[in-house]
């Protein structure tokens, strides 16, 4: 078996363009550049896959995840604000607050000067969260996850990684330099007979998976994954950037990382783990040492959503319902989180179905190879505690319809 993979991952761009790297004469410093550029551009266009930065904007005066978009108001069902915290007075005041009381960046690395007493107020409300004796944050989930892995995995160690897990994870592994295989997708035999070959060898075990697939909404069987872990001498890191405010928390983990970016409406990552481990992540994650401390807004609006979300649990059991109305419906199957995938096969009927819905007043981005294997392309459907139950029942006609 390869040392890199047994499954093409869903992360990996289409392979550069072989073309000349030294510029033509007489064409100035970047002619190459910029015609490597167009070259790889055409060839991602050619698979379907060249994607645009549009501008939106979102409705403040909406209770609706409504956005603007070239003029025109959208119903979204794109966006990861799962518990429909991203536009609450009570979080954009606590942000304001922060603003007023603290100025805007964090002015350097928490080992620096930016380390703001709201970032420890924030460790520890996510560490009693997750039921853990300790939290670090990053600036992002996938700084998050880049700088776990690299602090604890290296040459000589073994990752083993779900095969739909997120980008970040994929990332990390590489760049930690520890041989890495990807078990398929769920698959606990599969994931019992790597662990076996890999204890064969010397060397730190890590398992990385989700909780929630990001562009699945299924959900990984976690109490099984860590009996296979503790079996085998394994660490196990359990990505719930897609679960955490929605599901019920699962048994608790060795590495337990999430964002404030989904359900949290703020921005930034955090793994949560043990004391030592933390002091650890403090001298190891270089994505956490080397770069500027999350603002002291974005710590103030985690903390507001953390405590609405723990006070109203009834947001994230809204979300699960409205996916759950949605797929009975629209004739798809049960989904098991606020995710539902329509899957559509190829790029082009893909980008067909999203214009469709566009259309009709729908966001629902078309979403293709590299994020998700060939073949797969789909619809990603992400339901919200502020959807209406007419919103969905018409979202729910136009897919059928497709
Ligand atoms: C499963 C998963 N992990 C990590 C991340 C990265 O989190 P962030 O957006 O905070 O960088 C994402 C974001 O899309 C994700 O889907």
């Amino acid at each position: 078996m390869s040392p890199h993979a047994s499954e093409s991952p869903a992360s990996e761009s289409p392979a550069a363009p072989d073309i000349p790297q030294r510029a033509p004469q007489n064409q100035g410093p970047d002619a190459s550049l910029s015609a490597f550029a167009r070259a790889h551009l055409a060839q991602i266009d050619a698979a379907g896959q060249l994607r645009s930065l549009v501008t939106t904007r979102r409705d403040m005066a909406s209770a609706s995840p409504i956005v603007h978009r070239a003029g025109r108001a959208l119903i979204s069902f794109s966006c990861n604000d799962y518990l429909g915290l991203a536009t609450h007075p009570q979080i954009r005041a606590a942000a304001r607050r922060a603003i007023t009381a603290h100025g805007t960046g964090a002015r350097a690395s928490r080992f620096v000067t930016g380390n703001h007493p709201l970032l420890g107020a924030l460790e520890s409300a996510l560490a009693a969260a997750k039921a853990t004796e300790a939290a670090t944050l990053f600036g992002t989930g996938y700084l998050a996850n880049l700088g776990v892995i690299t602090a604890l995995m290296g040459p000589g160690d073994t990752i083993l990684l779900d095969a739909l897990a997120h980008s970040c994870l994929l990332t990390g592994a590489r760049a930690s330099g520890a041989r890495f295989r990807r078990f398929h997708h769920n698959d606990l035999d599969h994931l019992a007979e790597c662990l076996r070959a890999a204890r064969a060898r010397p060397g730190r075990l890590l398992i990385a998976t989700e909780s929630v697939f990001s562009m699945d909404g299924d959900r990984a069987p976690i109490p099984e994954i860590l009996a296979l872990a503790e079996a085998h001498d394994a660490w196990l890191l359990v990505d719930d950037a897609h679960g955490f405010g929605i599901l019920p928390p699962g048994p608790p983990v060795p590495l337990a990382m999430g964002t404030l970016s989904k359900a949290l409406a703020s921005q930034g990552g955090y793994v949560c783990a043990t004391a030592p481990v933390v002091r650890l992540l403090h001298h190891r994650a270089a994505s956490q040492i080397y770069s500027t401390a999350l603002p002291p807004a974005s710590a103030a609006a985690a903390l507001a959503a953390l405590r609405i979300a723990k006070a109203e649990p009834e947001r994230g059991a809204r979300a699960l319902a409205h996916a759950r109305r949605f797929a009975r419906l629209a004739g798809l199957p049960p989904p098991s989180s606020q995710i539902v995938p329509v899957r559509l096969g190829g790029e082009h009927a893909a980008l067909a179905a999203a214009a469709r819905l566009e259309a009709a007043g729908f966001l629902a981005i078309a979403i293709r190879p590299p994020t998700v294997p060939a073949g797969t392309a789909r619809l990603r459907l992400a339901f919200t505690a502020a959807h209406r139950d007419e919103e969905i029942d018409r979202l729910a006609d136009l897919v059928r319809a497709l």
